[in-house]
């Protein structure tokens, strides 16, 4: 089974303008298998099963995760990329270095992933693997999200903020939030209502906030001002961002509590640095 390698979790308090804010650095527990993506394989990813498959785009921090946590653990694995156009990405090269099969699927045949049948003819044709979800998001990527955020013991009056893509790891946040925390979901993009109104569903002690995107922010797209702001913070504290997820999301937290706030805030750095490789 996967174990994080500390079991402490450095945590920096740094000053972003006027707000002090602590990072949690989960991007520094592994360097491959970083950021949430240990939370969110270490129970999916075990000697349960012969042989693992996953999907997503060429780029995916969640592929390369779990194919570096196949890696340590000898786990033949198949990833299954959306596209069958783009050349080879730093991501799918560091797979294919860790044996990891890649399999490209059109578009068409992308989106009936989770479809069983379409499953069992790949099973058919490759063999028998266990799938998990793209993004990694299922139950147990959230049991996993659960158990490490409750081990943390946060103060009791915490602001927590963490990025959202599928909104795995949010929700398994809140399940261990305590009844004064309150837990703040970032979304890497402009995110519907359906959607924010799922994730402040969800089963939890604390309080629950949705800062989102503005209207016109799109998934990994970054505009100049934005990444200026990024190079700047590097520059400056000498933490690395990565422009998809905690670049972007960082600076709308500290924003919003950027009026003397008197309880502590906290960023988790969710990791995804490999994904800097494409874009910067
Ligand atoms: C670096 C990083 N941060 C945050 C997230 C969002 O996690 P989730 O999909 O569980 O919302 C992801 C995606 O998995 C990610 O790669």
């Amino acid at each position: 089974m996967l174990s994080l390698n500390k079991n402490h979790t450095e945590i920096d308090l740094i000053q972003v303008n006027a707000t002090a804010l602590n990072i949690i650095r989960l991007d520094q527990n592994d360097p491959f298998v970083c950021g949430n993506k240990w939370l969110k394989l270490s129970l999916n990813i075990t000697d349960q099963h012969e042989r693992y498959a996953t999907f997503g785009g060429p780029h995916s921090n969640h592929l390369h995760a779990f194919s570096y946590a196949c890696k340590l653990l000898n786990k033949p694995h198949f990833v299954f990329v959306r596209g069958i156009g783009p050349k080879d990405t730093p991501t799918l090269i560091d797979i294919q270095n860790n044996q990891g099969q890649i399999i490209r699927l059109s578009k068409k045949d992308y989106a009936q992933k989770h479809d069983t049948q379409m499953q069992q003819r790949w099973q058919n044709l490759y063999g028998d693997m266990a799938f998990i979800p793209e993004g990694g998001d299922n139950e147990l990527a959230k049991q996993g999200c659960q158990k490490w955020f409750s081990s943390l013991n946060l103060p009791d009056n915490a602001i927590v903020g963490v990025s959202i893509g599928t909104g795995c790891t949010f929700t398994g946040f809140a399940r261990a939030l305590k009844q004064n925390q309150t837990l703040v979901g970032l979304p890497a993009f402009y995110a519907h209502q359906p959607m924010i109104d799922e994730l402040l569903a969800s089963d939890t002690k604390g309080t629950l906030k949705i800062l989102n995107a503005q209207n016109h922010e799109r998934f990994a797209k970054m505009d100049d001002q934005q990444l200026n702001q990024m190079l700047a913070f590097e520059d400056q504290h000498k933490i690395l961002l990565e422009p998809v997820y905690t670049g972007k999301t960082l600076f709308r937290l500290v924003e919003h509590y950027s009026k003397q706030e008197s309880r502590p805030i906290y960023f988790i750095h969710t990791g995804g640095l490999q994904g800097r490789r494409a874009t910067l």
